[in-house]
């Protein structure tokens, strides 16, 4: 049987901790998968050398993912084309902002056979409609691409906290290769049939956790977060199911669902940054350089795409929790609004 070769395509705080997973998965199932695996970097200068050459020496990432050491094989490749040569199963975990153009340079390269797998928080929106981000992988390469989304930040994940995560693959047998890629006995997988929801949570929970960050801001404490959190669980279902059927209610109660919504509105950076925002009036991407050192926020910017998209059909009053993040953070509006307005 030809061995799965494994390539996974982003090298940032998630990229990194995923990247540890898989390789150490690879070896501990070495009759499905070939020991190998190469992760694409986007290069970059780190204290006077090349990221990658620092990664592939010292077994690590210092910039995003300092002080966790990776086995010896994994192998950082600054060109996305020679690190998905004959790869058959691809991990997509990239800033959503970042996706646009990787398909097409990897398009010739990659196996005839290969799947891949979606860990990218965040969506495609364009004015004619959303677009899940497995579907336009999947559609750009012609493979089948599945979905995983959960409880996960990635530096907890990187110290091998227990947590949970959620795949939603519509393959049965691409979930069973997923699960062995990815299950660990402290990053539990629960694998579904529900990709589109697991997807639609993983990037609409990053608004909401914006709207956390601007409450925790403004002092205001536990019980209205709780409200934000559950308003925003609203949302994300009404939207799931206004313009993708398909989602399930159950996946809500999934890790992908309420279970990332409570740890992103606690510690992820989506909040971190909003809350500074709150407290500061800083514009974003000012914060976004000087309190997370390259790494990337998605909320806001799904924020931004979530108002464009939903203004374009005259729904923005069916979503206020979405609306009043996108108002605060892009036209001025007062920073209360994130209890008055929604
Ligand atoms: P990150 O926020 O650390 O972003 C930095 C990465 O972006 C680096 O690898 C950098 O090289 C890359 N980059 C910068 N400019 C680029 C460019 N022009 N083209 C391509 N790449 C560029 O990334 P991450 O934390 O690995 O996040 C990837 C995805 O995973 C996101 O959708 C995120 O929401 C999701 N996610 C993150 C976490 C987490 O805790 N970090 C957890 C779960 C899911
Ligand atoms: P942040 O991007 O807000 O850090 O969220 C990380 C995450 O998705 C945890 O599951």
């Amino acid at each position: 049987m030809t061995k799965e070769r494994v390539c996974v395509i982003g090298s940032g705080n998630w990229g990194s901790a995923v990247g540890k997973i898989i390789a150490e998965n690879v070896l501990k199932h070495s009759e499905i998968f070939e020991a190998e695996v190469r992760q694409w970097v986007f290069e970059e200068d780190f204290k006077g050398e090349k990221l990658t050459d620092v990664i592939n020496r010292e077994r690590e990432n210092p910039k995003y993912l300092p002080g966790i050491k990776f086995t010896s094989n994994i192998r950082a490749v600054p060109d996305l084309v020679d690190a998905s040569r004959d790869a058959s199963v691809l991990v997509f975990v990239l800033p959503h902002q970042f996706v646009r153009g990787v398909c097409e340079k990897m398009k010739g390269a990659i196996a005839p056979n290969a799947k891949a797998i979606s860990l990218i928080k965040g969506l495609e929106i364009k004015p004619e409609g959303v677009t899940l981000f497995s579907e336009e992988i999947s559609r750009k390469l012609g493979i089948n691409v599945a979905a995983l989304s959960g409880a996960n930040i990635a530096d907890e994940v990187a110290l091998e906290r227990f947590c949970e995560t959620t795949i939603g693959s519509r393959s049965e047998e691409d979930g069973e290769l997923f699960f062995k890629l990815f299950n660990t006995n402290y990053f539990h997988v629960n694998v579904i049939r529900d990709y589109v929801g697991v997807e639609l949570c993983g990037a609409l929970k990053n608004v909401v956790a914006v709207g956390a960050g601007i409450s925790d801001g403004l002092g205001y404490g536990s019980n209205t977060k709780a409200a934000i959190i559950r308003l925003g669980l609203m949302e994300m279902r009404k939207f799931g199911q206004t313009f993708f059927g398909s989602v399930e209610d159950t996946t809500f109660f999934e890790s992908c669902g309420v279970a990332d919504l409570i740890t992103t509105c606690s510690g992820g950076r989506n909040r971190k940054v909003a809350e500074a925002f709150a407290k500061t009036g800083k514009p974003i991407d000012v914060l976004e350089k000087q309190m997370l050192n390259g790494q990337k926020l998605q909320g806001t910017l799904t924020a931004q795409e979530v108002h464009q998209f939903l203004s374009a059909r005259k729904l923005t009053n069916e979503f206020p929790l979405f609306e009043t993040v996108y108002r605060i953070i892009y036209e001025n509006a007062p920073l209360e609004s994130i209890v008055r307005d929604i």
